[in-house]
Order: structure tokens, then C-alpha cells, then sequence
């Protein structure tokens, strides 16, 4: 069986890692590895590949940086190039990046069937871009391995047959548990200190936004330590706030770093402070507390878990939050003993759950199937067997429906 397997960012390097050994490992599989370039940085992309171990890409595509159209339609004309050489039985793309998008969009266009790692998260805000990738990425993918079971449930309700949707576990925790396993962790600071990443477009590509940010952190009573994007170091450039960041005196702001050291910052910090997806996932595996930079997250489990707050993106709100985690005892060993959400052994339920399908023949998903998408008016096709169900539709003059067909969706999902 042929796997060819993407990836092009820093956490789609650390969340693949798993999977890729156990692709490589496998005698069936003849695995195909392709790094699209959309990080390109040492410290963005090859310090990851080297500490994990991961084999030299067979392709670089060399999409670099741009805005969305530039960067996509890059990734679409080289990649279908590769996709059309190599002809593998599958391609597999993890998260919500547009190295995601991209990829899954050429393979389903040369009818190759995509398997989507960390299918059906949502943050249900469609301003962002990885909300519109994961949304395009989900609906044409042929097998959904959602992490979670709220995922899967996210998946469900969408319409996305049963039969497609696998809830394997999250390859984070393969990753986090391989890495504590092998690594010494020295603390690297004496003194306490809160961690910091940001980099969503959201907060820092809104000047107002960012500075709000920035301002909340000048107000939290204790060092803050900032290993920093290249995205949001541009920004503040850009943006003319270096003067004001060099004035933060409780912030250092230092180089992105290694997964090795990150994770060792991690586990010595006192508070995660982040916007990022997968740090939110790592920080409760490693007990420490984590407010979220944002509105909104595709990991509800780690706030309903208790160990997550969203904070936003309002200073007040970020340093009177932080401040007050600093100086409560109780709250703070609540949120650091939050129970871990996550399953762990991802990477082997996924590669099995993909060579079983390859092995019966069912890789590839032809049709939407309308006995789970549950659609209210009758679809026809050959061989469907769908009940016409006796929904009538009545729009105004303008086009706009009326509300009383609202309740006749009463539509009942077990
Ligand atoms: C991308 C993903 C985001 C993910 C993040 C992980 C999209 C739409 N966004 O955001 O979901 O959370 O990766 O880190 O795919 N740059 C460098 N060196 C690099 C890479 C980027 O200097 O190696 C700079 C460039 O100025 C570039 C900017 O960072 O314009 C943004 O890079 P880009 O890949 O467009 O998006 P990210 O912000 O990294
Ligand atoms: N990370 C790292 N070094 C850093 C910052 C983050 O190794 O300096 C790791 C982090 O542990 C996590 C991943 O990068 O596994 C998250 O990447 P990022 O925040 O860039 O993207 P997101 O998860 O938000 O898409």
C-alpha cells in the first residue's frame, strides 16, 4: 500500500511524528513523505524533523510564505505534479493549516482518498482561517479520525456517515510521552516564570488587538518568557510597537524553540499562556495550568476538564486572570491537576483502522450517504434508497425563508 504523507508546519511536524515511525515501521506500507516548505525557518521545521527522527522528505514543494490564494495555489500546481508521479492509495494530512487544505483539495480532485488527522475540531468562528480549513478539509476527506469523542460527535452532526469517522485518540499524547520519556528535564530558569506563545493572525495581525495583549502582560506580577513566532515578531515591527515591547520590563523575548526545550519550559513554568492549538493540548498533559489568548477553541475538553480558561484577547481580563492564578493556592492546583482529556496510542489505531480499509477495498468514499446526512428532502440516484420525507419549503418574496419551516427540521440524530 502507498501512503504519502503531508506536512509543512511546525505542528504538523510534532503531531505526525507518531504516525510517520509507524508508517515506516510497517513492511505493507511503501511510505511517501512530502514537506510542503510553508515553514522553512531551522527552528521552524528542521529542528523538528531532526529531534524526532524524522526520515529526509522524498519532496520539498517550496510553497514558502504569502497571503492564502499565493500560498494555496502554490501547494495545488506542485503537489498535483507529485500526486500524479507517484499515484499513492492514500494521502494523509493532519489539522487545520492551508498546507491541509491545499493538499487534501489536489488529492480529492485526482480522486486519491484522504485520510484527515484531527478531522471535526471546531471553534464554530469562521474568521478564522483554520476554521474554513478544517470545515473544506473534513467535507472532502474519505476517513475522519476525529481525536475526540466531541469531535466525532462535531462530525456526526454535520451529516458525515458513521462508517467514515474513527475516534483513534490524539497523537499529542504519542508525541509528549516519547519525548518525557527520552529527556532529561532540567529546569531552565531559576526564577518562576510564566510562558508565553502567540501568533494567531486574529490577535497579532490586529494592531489593537496585539497591543492589548502585550499591554495585560506588562501587567501580570511575575516574568513572562516569550519564544517567539516569527509572524508575531514581523507584526511588531510592522506595526511600530517594537519601542513599547523593549519597555515591557517583565518580558524576555527569545527564539522559537526546539521541541525538546519547549516542552521543558513547559513543564517548569507556572502558567502556559497561549494562543496556540497545540500547546492548549500539551500544557494539561503536563500539568500546569493554561489561559488561552483567544475567544474561542477548537479543544473544549481542556476548559470543560477545568485546566483551560479563555482569556481573550482584553488586557484587564488577561492580568487580573493571571494575577489571581499567581496568588490562589487552591484554584491554581485545581486547574494544574485538571484530569487529561486525551487517549493516548493514536498513531497505531490509525494506521490499522487505514490498512484494514485498504485490505477491504474501502478507502475511498464515492457518495454522501443520505441515510446518515439525514437531508430533509429527497436526493435520487441509482440504487438510493431514500424516503421522500414531506418537507415544504416557503420563502417571502425577497428570498428569504420563513421562519415557521424552521420547526418542521425537527430533525432527531441518535
Ligand atoms: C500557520 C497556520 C496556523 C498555525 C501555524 C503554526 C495557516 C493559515 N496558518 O500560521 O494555523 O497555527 O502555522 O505555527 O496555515 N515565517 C517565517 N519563517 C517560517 C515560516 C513563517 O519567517 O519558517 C513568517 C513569514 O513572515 C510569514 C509568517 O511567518 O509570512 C506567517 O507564516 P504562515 O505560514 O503564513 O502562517 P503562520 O502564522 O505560521
Ligand atoms: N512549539 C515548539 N517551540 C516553540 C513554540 C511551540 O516546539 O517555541 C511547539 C508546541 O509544543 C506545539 C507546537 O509547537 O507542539 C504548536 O505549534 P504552533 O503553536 O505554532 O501551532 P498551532 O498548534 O497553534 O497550530
Amino acid at each position: 500500500m502507498k501512503v504519502l504523507t503531508i506536512l509543512g508546519t511546525r505542528p504538523e511536524i510534532i503531531k505526525l511524528y507518531s504516525l510517520i515511525h509507524e508508517f515506516e515501521r510497517n513492511s505493507e506500507v511503501e511510505h511517501i513523505l512530502v514537506h510542503t516548505s510553508q515553514h522553512y525557518d531551522f527552528k521552524m521545521s528542521q529542528v523538528f524533523m531532526e529531534e524526532l527522527r524524522i526520515p529526509t522528505p522524498d519532496y520539498f514543494l517550496n510553497i514558502r510564505s504569502g497571503t492564502h490564494a499565493v500560498q494555496t495555489a502554490r501547494l495545488l500546481e506542485s503537489l498535483e505534479k507529485v500526486l500524479m508521479e507517484t499515484e499513492p492509495d492514500l494521502v494523509v494530512v493532519l489539522g487545520d493549516t492551508n498546507s491541509t487544505l491545499g493538499s487534501a483539495l489536489v488529492a480529492a480532485k485526482l480522486k486519491i482518498p484522504v485520510a484527515h488527522i484531527e478531522a471535526g475540531c471546531r471553534s464554530f468562528d469562521l474568521t478564522m482561517p483554520e476554521e474554513v480549513n478544517r470545515l473544506v478539509t473534513d467535507a472532502i476527506s474519505s476517513l475522519l479520525f476525529a481525536p475526540t469523542e466531541t469531535t466525532a460527535q462535531n462530525l456526526y452532526f454535520e451529516g458525515h456517515p458513521r462508517d467514515r469517522v474513527f475516534m483513534c485518540g490524539n497523537t499529542i499524547v504519542d508525541v509528549v510521552e516519547e519525548v518525557l520519556k527520552n529527556h532529561r528535564s532540567n529546569r531552565p530558569m531559576d526564577d518562576e516564570y510564566i510562558l508565553l506563545t502567540m501568533h494567531r493572525a486574529e490577535n497579532v495581525d490586529d494592531p489593537q488587538r496585539l497591543k492589548s495583549i502585550l499591554e495585560g502582560i506588562k501587567q501580570i506580577n511575575t516574568q513572562v518568557v516569550f519564544p517567539a513566532h516569527p509572524r508575531t515578531i514581523k507584526r511588531i515591527n510592522e506595526f511600530g510597537l517594537k519601542s513599547f515591547v523593549d519597555d515591557i520590563d517583565n518580558l524576555e523575548i527569545i527564539e522559537p524553540l526546539g521541541y525538546v526545550s519547549f516542552l521543558n519550559y513547559m513543564m517548569h513554568s507556572k502558567i502556559v499562556l497561549t494562543d496556540s492549538g497545540g500547546v492548549q493540548e500539551e500544557v494539561i498533559l503536563l500539568n500546569r495550568p493554561c489561559l488561552t489568548l483567544r475567544d474561542s477553541t477548537e479543544w473544549p475538553e481542556t476548559v470543560w476538564a477545568g485546566g483551560n480558561i479563555l482569556v481573550g484577547w482584553e488586557s484587564k481580563k488577561i492580568s487580573e486572570t493571571a494575577n489571581k492564578l499567581l496568588n490562589n493556592e487552591d484554584e491554581y492546583d485545581r486547574m494544574a491537576n485538571a484530569k487529561n482529556p486525551f487517549k493516548e496510542n493514536a498513531a497505531k489505531c490509525i494506521s490499522q483502522k487505514i490498512i484494514e480499509r485498504y485490505h477491504a477495498r474501502s478507502l475511498s468514499r464515492k457518495r454522501i450517504d443520505l441515510r446518515f446526512a439525514k437531508y430533509p428532502l429527497p436526493h435520487l440516484h441509482i440504487g438510493a434508497s431514500v424516503e421522500p420525507q414531506n418537507v415544504s419549503l416557503s420563502f417571502d418574496s425577497d428570498g428569504n425563508s420563513l421562519p415557521k419551516d424552521i420547526g418542521e427540521y425537527n430533525i432527531s440524530r441518535d
